[in-house]
């Protein structure tokens, strides 16, 4: 069965695109009735749904398992799944992880980097998969990187980010992800390319925005990043019917 093809998935992106992660049947499915644009399965799920300090322990098998979810939830949204760390290290590997995600439900996969990976998004464009570049902080570098730095402070660093972004348009990506960078760099990119800009953390010049479901909705409040708003409290809400529930059976138990 043919994917949907980047001009496809590009005419269901209407500028300013909304863009969320979801991880599960019912977050997907609320997401999507909500009328988000796209959801994305982000490997962000290994920090706010598994715990982890990082996405850099998040597989492949944990990517497929939760795109099977999102995509029994979701009726109308364009669905990215993540390629996680260590699941493109070649172009071969890229195009056999893409179609894995692709037959759990995805619509398109989502990789980080730039220049370093144009051949690996070509592979996948040929193979029919639509791609999501991703560029600025890459969450799964940061090990490497000592930390979450804010990109295209450095002129050079602005240069090459704008290179990267036409060169992933030009190698097929139907969508770039600009996550922490100097606004005026992701605003330059939004003017230098074709394709929608999809920021977090990196202006409000950008085609639309994406956020972590969890920061939207304050459904972790352990960490928020600085660059979030919280709409919601659903810990709080959380909390109080759980406790409220707790109660009821103290007082149900306590009557026998
Ligand atoms: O995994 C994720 O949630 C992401 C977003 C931060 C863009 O890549």
């Amino acid at each position: 069965m043919a994917y949907p093809s980047p001009s496809s998935l590009r005419a269901r992106l209407h500028s300013p695109v909304s863009a969320i992660t979801a991880y599960d049947y019912p977050s997907a499915r609320l997401c999507d009735e909500a009328g988000i644009q796209m959801i994305l399965v982000g490997d962000s799920l290994g920090m706010v749904v598994a715990g982890h300090p990082d996405t850099t322990s998040v597989t492949l098998d944990h990517m497929v398992y939760h795109t099977e979810m999102v995509r029994r939830g979701v009726k109308r949204a364009v669905i990215v799944a993540d390629l996680p760390i260590h699941s493109y290290e070649t172009t071969e590997a890229a195009v056999a992880s893409g179609h894995r995600l692709m037959e759990a439900g995805g619509d398109a996969v989502k990789l980080e980097g730039g220049l370093g990976q144009i051949k690996k998004v070509e592979a996948l464009t040929e193979a029919g998969i639509a791609v999501c570049g991703h560029i600025g902080m890459l969450p799964q570098r940061v090990l490497e990187e000592g930390g979450y730095r804010k990109k295209g402070k450095l002129k050079e660093e602005a240069e090459r980010l704008v290179m990267a972004a036409k060169s992933l348009e030009e190698a097929g990506a139907f969508a770039l992800v600009l996550e922490s960078m100097v606004a005026e760099v992701a605003t330059r990119i939004t003017e230098a390319t074709g394709i929608p800009t999809i920021g977090i953390g990196a202006g409000e010049d950008c085609d639309g925005q994406i956020r972590v479901l969890h920061d939207v909705i304050g459904g972790y409040p352990w960490f928020v990043p600085p660059f979030a708003k919280v709409y919601g409290n659903t810990a709080e809400v959380t909390r109080e019917a759980v406790s409220a529930y707790v109660e009821d059976v103290q007082r149900q138990n306590s009557a026998h």
